[in-house]
């Protein structure tokens, strides 16, 4: 296969572009070995998690300006003080409770999040991180040597779900980062978008849809009252269940925050929405073409958080909230936050003020970026959820 073109992006450095042909490489292999196609979500798995090579496993850059995306706790950290402010008050339900984050990325959140409660006076007993990426476990390594060098013995990095957990858990943009399967619905059945080899790069390539992916496509179309329309094409997360289900064995005690890019399942699943919501990310050009740059763009799959909430229920959770992230900021305590503005000068304001915009502006992260809140036992509900909960639109 050549290197394939991609119109509309940057081109690769040379670098990058030698590293992409080894993750092309190992794809092909899979594929020829899988008998000539895989599944969309085995093809998302190798492209952002195959061991050493892929995505997120591999030394790329990939948060902040000179990456290529920027995250709610990378565009300010006023996002990890507001949700610093509500894990204070689960804490506050306890006499010794950690926090447990999942996926955390270059490690900003977890050190925003220390530094604000110890502002507070709420240290948690434990910082836990379980990171799939060990290359990204080294790098949050680093950065909260230097931001928390005094708190860095409560942090531990865990290789697998703690047996128990009591306290706050944390997942910003983790869900849309679990691979999905692709799907065509046709008059006649459901067809799996597969991944196969051609002659320009990796092609979609129809299949008879597995028995567990029809089923999820009914379930969808059960609780959606109707069928999708022939022709439609979206995608389902067969992963997020037990995802649910493994964080609802492990919390004992405790509230999730979960944030992520999403909306409930009757906008996932709308009736103009023919494309589905995959978006993939390369030096900040957003784009829908998961099969082009393997291995160093970022493929992101938006959230169904009906879905999330159902598994949530399945697993022991109450729900504790639904909000877009504008909201949850803003009940959440955003304004005590801003009050500290008044001490800047006045360059740090305008900077301040343009990263709370991105946060909070419904075109920006505010609507787009959904958080829920699940909780176990007695715990108190987190304010954040105060202020116009949409838990009834799920
Ligand atoms: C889009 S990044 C978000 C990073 C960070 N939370 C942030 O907001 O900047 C997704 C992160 O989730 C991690 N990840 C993906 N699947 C995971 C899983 N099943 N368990 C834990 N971490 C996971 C990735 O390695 C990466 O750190």
């Amino acid at each position: 296969m050549q290197y394939p073109r991609h119109s509309g992006l940057p081109e690769p450095d040379e670098a990058s572009a030698r590293h992409s042909r080894r993750v092309i490489d190992y794809i092909s292999e899979r594929i020829r070995k899988a008998g000539g196609s895989v599944s969309f979500s085995e093809f998302m798995q190798h492209a952002l998690y195959a061991p050493g090579l892929g995505y997120y496993t591999a030394g790329s850059t990939k948060f902040g300006t000179a990456g290529d995306f920027v995250t709610a706790p990378e565009v300010s950290s006023i996002f990890g003080r507001v949700v610093a402010r509500q894990c204070a008050e689960v804490l506050g339900n306890f006499d010794r409770a950690s926090i447990l984050e999942f996926g955390a990325g270059s490690g900003k959140l977890a050190g925003d999040v220390l530094v604000a409660l110890e502002e507070l006076g709420a240290i948690p007993e434990r910082y836990r991180i379980l990171e799939v990426s060990p290359d990204l476990c080294e790098r949050q390594e680093q950065y909260l040597r230097t931001r928390v060098p005094h708190l860095l013995d409560r942090v531990e990095w865990l290789d697998g779900l703690p047996n128990s957990h009591a306290g706050v858990v944390l997942a910003n943009e983790v869900l849309d980062a679990l691979p999905v399967e692709r799907f065509v619905r046709q008059s006649d059945g459901v067809r799996q978008q597969r991944v196969a080899v051609g002659e320009r790069g990796f092609e979609f390539d129809d299949a008879q849809a597995p028995q567990l992916l029809r089923d999820a496509v009914h379930e969808v179309e059960r609780s959606l009252r109707r069928a999708l329309a022939p022709g439609y094409v979206s995608e389902i997360s067969l992963g997020t269940a037990g995802w649910v289900a493994g964080l609802g064995d492990c919390l004992d005690r405790g509230c999730a925050l979960l944030f992520d890019y999403g909306g409930t399942r009757q906008e996932y699943f709308a009736a103009d929405r023919r494309e589905g919501w995959l978006r993939c990310h390369f030096r900040h050009h957003a784009h829908n073409d998961p099969l082009v740059l393997a291995g160093i763009q970022d493929i992101t799959a938006w959230v169904d958080f009906t879905a999330v909430a159902q598994a949530a229920v399945d697993a022991g959770f109450a729900i504790a909230g639904y909000l877009p992230q504008s909201l949850f900021l803003a009940g959440g305590g955003l304004e005590q936050e801003m009050q500290l503005l008044a001490g800047l000068s006045v360059e740090q304001q305008l900077e301040m003020s343009a990263q709370i915009k991105t946060l909070t502006l419904p075109g920006e992260m505010g609507e787009n970026i959904k958080c829920i809140g699940l909780t176990k036992g007695a715990v108190a509900k987190p304010s954040a959820f105060g202020l116009g909960d949409r838990t009834h639109t799920l």
